[in-house]
């Protein structure tokens, strides 16, 4: 009898470690895969700015950047599951605790890269800075509340 539990403690022991280090496994996948969507956002960002600032003969590219950054706003919010704030990452816990004003802080990136689409679409050279810096905002407002400091 005695040897039976020690074998079913045996077990669920194991298995506990198996699913916890697998859920795991699962969380740095996609910590880092919403790194590298981040990084590239800000590299289109970037790469804007970039061209405004420096007078490039690239005006024809900003709204390609401009359309990669829109399409980077509509994957965020599916970046952060539940159960994904530990390991490598500078997720705050907040997300999960506070999900529908991180909910409203992705909202706010869509709509604003939205717009920034339109203008550069217009090609309205003063209007697309402004909204530049207006989707820039958005970067900040929802790092200053969802994202750790170095
Ligand atoms: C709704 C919230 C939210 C918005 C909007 C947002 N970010 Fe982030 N960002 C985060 C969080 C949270 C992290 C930390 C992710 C992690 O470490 O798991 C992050 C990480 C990053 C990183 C670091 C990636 C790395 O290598 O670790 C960069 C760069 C970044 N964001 C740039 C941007 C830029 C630029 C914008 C706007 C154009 C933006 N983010 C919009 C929440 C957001």
């Amino acid at each position: 009898m005695k040897q039976i539990i020690k074998v079913a403690a045996l077990i669920v022991f194991l298995s506990f470690c198996f699913f916890g280090s697998s859920s795991l496994a699962d969380s740095k996948g996609i910590i880092k895969y919403r790194q590298n969507v981040m990084k590239s956002t800000a590299g289109h960002m970037g790469a804007i700015v970039d061209i405004l600032k420096n007078d490039l003969p690239l005006q024809a590219h900003i709204l390609d950047h401009a359309r990669s950054i829109q399409q980077n706003s509509k994957m965020t919010l599916a970046m952060f599951p539940k159960g994904t704030g530990l390991g490598n990452t500078k997720a705050k816990p907040a997300i999960w605790e506070n999900w529908s004003k991180f909910e409203s802080a992705v909202q706010d990136f869509e709509r604003e890269s939205a717009k920034l689409v339109k203008v550069a679409e217009s090609g309205d050279m003063e209007a697309l800075a402004k909204q530049v810096r207006a989707t820039g905002k958005t970067c900040g407002g929802c790092h200053r509340n969802f994202r750790k400091r170095d």
